[in-house]
């Protein structure tokens, strides 16, 4: 037998992280790597965070799983902390990211069968775009390389340009329920949406009664400088999906909609054995506990500034292999001019520092949202060795 034991769908590296230390993880050989990854943009609060930990330990003491059968006070404070920060009304917990854009797209498929539209179930889409690895969201995606061996999707998407009102503009039909996007999109290789883009589709959806459905799984929860990144934009989605940096390591993610928005989601429709079970809901709240208030997105804000103008300085020594710096807060990535895999796994292998690939040929930087002055002085030190021992031995000459 030659498959692995763990189904062996990821192309894993030989780094073996076994212990996590604030913004550093260590590695099985006992190495010490700065972590500017984050577990994909999940860990905002770094590793070993004494309040996740806390909240964690103590919440496993007294009661770890319940079905959703029973009553949740623990879901009920999480839900209404959530609704308070947000245009929300409601919100559904899950254990990923990929479920809660799953429910977002249930959410809006309902809305219009719920009153009477069966026909308005297509999702408009955009190129690049990254939901998730269910049936529904590699539907929802245009990527073919996510598609290959797994056909026929699901029907009801129609993809078009990123960015490109017209186009979406243009796409819409009679059987449009709405648009699903992120506003910044990650693996799409931090793509950020812009201001008319935004506003024309909430324009869109307002005129036309379509729904504005925004994936923030990666974007969202402080990363991008405000809690959600729709708030920068001036407009509220009807649903958003919502994971990773929730749980700060721990699998949570949700579904927050308007009250219009949800009314099809009633008695019996959805459900989710684990979702919001207490132990991920108090992994939510000392999140939240620790990024839900105006100082700490104002100091996103703060170190991201400085991040990037440090990376915008420093990509002019190397125009072989940077070409420009884009994102927000603490979201950053860095286009290359060559293919950036090789790259990461340079900087991880030679200079003990970690960052994640993402499309359109980008150096992904997603560190914790905790890292402070030192930690943007190191990762610039690591990064500036692995330019110059990278240019001198592997990047072509353009
Ligand atoms: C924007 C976006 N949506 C959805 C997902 C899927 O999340 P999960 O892997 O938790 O299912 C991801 C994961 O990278 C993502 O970046």
């Amino acid at each position: 037998m030659s498959i692995t034991p763990l189904m062996p769908v990821y192309g894993r590296c030989e780094f073996r992280p076994v212990r996590g230390d604030h913004c550093h993880l260590i590695g099985e050989d006992g190495r010490r790597y700065l972590d500017f990854a984050a577990g994909i943009a999940v860990n905002i609060l770094g590793h070993s965070h004494p309040g996740l930990i806390g909240a964690i330990q103590r919440q496993a003491e007294t009661l770890m799983h319940v079905s959703n059968l029973y009553g949740s006070p623990q879901g009920e404070r999480l839900a209404q902390r959530l609704v308070d920060l947000t245009f929300a009304d409601t919100v559904f917990f899950t254990n990923s990211g990929a479920e809660a854009v799953e429910c977002a797209i249930k959410t809006a498929r309902a809305y219009h069968q719920h009153g009477g539209n069966d026909h308005k179930f297509e999702l408009i889409t955009f190129n690049n775009a990254f939901h998730g690895r269910t049936m529904g969201t590699i539907s929802a995606s245009s990527q073919e390389k996510m598609h290959k061996g797994f056909l026929p999707l699901l029907p009801g998407f129609r993809y078009v340009e990123f960015d490109d009102l017209d186009a979406a503009k243009a796409a819409i039909g009679p059987n449009t329920a709405g648009f699903l996007l992120e506003p910044i999109q990650g693996e799409g290789g931090i793509r950020t949406a812009s201001d008319s883009f935004m506003h024309g589709l909430r324009a869109l959806c307002d005129e036309q009664d379509l729904l504005l459905v925004l994936d923030e799984v990666q974007c969202g929860v402080a990363r991008s400088g405000t809690f959600y990144a729709y708030e920068q934009y001036g407009i509220e989605p009807d649903i958003l999906a919502t994971a990773k940096g929730i749980g700060g390591g721990f699998p949570l993610g949700a579904c927050l909609a308007t009250e219009k928005a949800a009314r099809g989601m009633v008695v019996g429709t959805h459900g989710s054995t684990y979702g919001g079970n207490p132990l991920a809901i108090a992994a939510g709240e000392a999140v939240l506990d620790a990024v839900g208030n105006e100082e700490f997105l104002a100091e996103v804000r703060a170190l991201g500034d400085r991040l990037r103008g440090r990376l915008e300085q420093f990509i002019g020594n190397y125009p072989e292999l940077f070409e420009l710096v884009r994102g927000r807060g603490l979201m950053l990535g860095v286009k290359m001019k060559v293919e950036p895999r090789a790259f990461v796994a340079h900087l991880r292998d030679s200079h003990q520092l970690l960052t994640v690939s993402a499309g359109d040929n980008t150096l992904r930087i997603v560190p914790p949202l905790v890292i402070d002055d030192g930690h943007i002085d190191e990762f610039m030190d690591k990064l500036s060795a692995g330019a110059a021992s990278y240019a001198a031995v592997e990047a072509p000459v353009s």
